[in-house]
């Protein structure tokens, strides 16, 4: 008797949670949820099965203290920009997008919602491409000077760098090599100008920089290589002309060119002249 009515339960409970399930899976929720951020603009994605829903995006700083992401109430687009909600920057955030349905007592069921992977902004925002110049100091010296990119935070009026951010977390790789030259050396500087010693005299270098916060997972330490930027060999120059140097040297050819022209034209029309000269004269004077 007491096994029947085990039974009894167990296959009512089943019911009951095929009914729910059921009921569940009518309403479609987030699928496919990622984050995607570069330079710490950070953007939750997802997909729906059936369009026309509108979705609500939660968001927990460890878990704890749920609340609205004010951009992202009701939303019918498929992504919501936390970039400005996910700070401090070095915590583990974990949003959660619900389907917003008519009538829902939110107070006694769970809505239909999907939760996102955990995402920590400071270790895990990709870092783009940085740009830089490269200078000599002396015959064997550069000075790699790096421009820390900017992110999408602002404090007031002022747009933040990595450097703002990261800190003294925030090393760079510099690799670089004599060109055409397969052997590559790398070095790790924790400035944004680096010195890079000990170059072969005469010989031209390119270079390559990305950012390294070595304080990340293995996966997240490095940022985008930047594109690469080269010296020349000439021993005499040195490395590579500054825009003044270009400026005088088309200043300097186009002066010789307007000399040659000019020199070009009043030799052209003295010889005409002398010869329309030579011309009337004998014409003028009948043999
Ligand atoms: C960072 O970039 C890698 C490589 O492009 C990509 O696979 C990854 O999803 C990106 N991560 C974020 C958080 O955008
Ligand atoms: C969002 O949608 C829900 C359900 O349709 C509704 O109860 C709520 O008032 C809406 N909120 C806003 C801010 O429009
Ligand atoms: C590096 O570049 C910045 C701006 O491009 C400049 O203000 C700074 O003086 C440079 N530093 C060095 C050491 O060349
Ligand atoms: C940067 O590197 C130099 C030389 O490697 C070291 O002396 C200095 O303490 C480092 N600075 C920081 C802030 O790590």
């Amino acid at each position: 008797m007491a096994s029947l009515n085990t039974a009894l339960c167990l296959g009512v409970c089943m019911f009951a949670w095929i009914i729910s399930t059921a009921d569940m899976n009518t309403v479609p929720t987030a699928e496919n949820v990622r984050w995607v951020s570069l330079d710490f603009k950070t953007i939750l994605l997802w997909s729906a099965k059936e369009p026309d829903h509108k979705f609500t995006v939660w968001y927990s700083v460890d878990d704890e203290n749920w609340q609205e992401s004010p951009d992202c109430i009701n939303v019918s687009e498929l992504e919501c920009d936390l970039t400005n909600d996910l700070q401090p920057f070095d915590r583990i955030y974990t949003a959660d997008i619900r389907t917003d349905i008519m009538d829902y007592d939110y107070t006694t069921d769970e809505p239909p919602h999907t939760y996102s992977s955990h995402f920590n902004p400071y270790k895990e925002s990709n870092i783009s491409a940085v740009k830089f110049t490269v200078k000599s100091v002396d015959k064997t010296r550069v000075i790699v000077n790096i421009t820390d990119p900017l992110t999408s935070i602002h404090i007031g009026q002022r747009q933040l760098s990595i450097r703002d951010i990261f800190l003294n977390d925030l090393q760079y790789k510099i690799i670089y090599y004599k060109a055409g030259s397969t052997g590559k050396k790398t070095i790790t500087s924790n400035s944004s100008v680096a010195e890079v010693p000990k170059l072969d005299e005469g010989q031209g270098y390119c270079f390559m920089v990305a950012a390294f916060i070595p304080s990340r997972p293995q996966n997240t330490k490095l940022g985008a290589w930047s594109e690469q930027s080269c010296t020349h060999g000439d021993p005499g120059i040195g490395t590579d002309l500054s825009l003044g140097a270009w400026v005088g040297a088309i200043f300097v050819l186009l002066t010789v060119l307007i000399i040659i022209i000019t020199v070009t034209v009043l030799c052209c029309r003295r010889r005409q002249e002398r010869n329309t000269g030579f011309q009337t004269s004998q014409s003028s004077t009948p043999i």
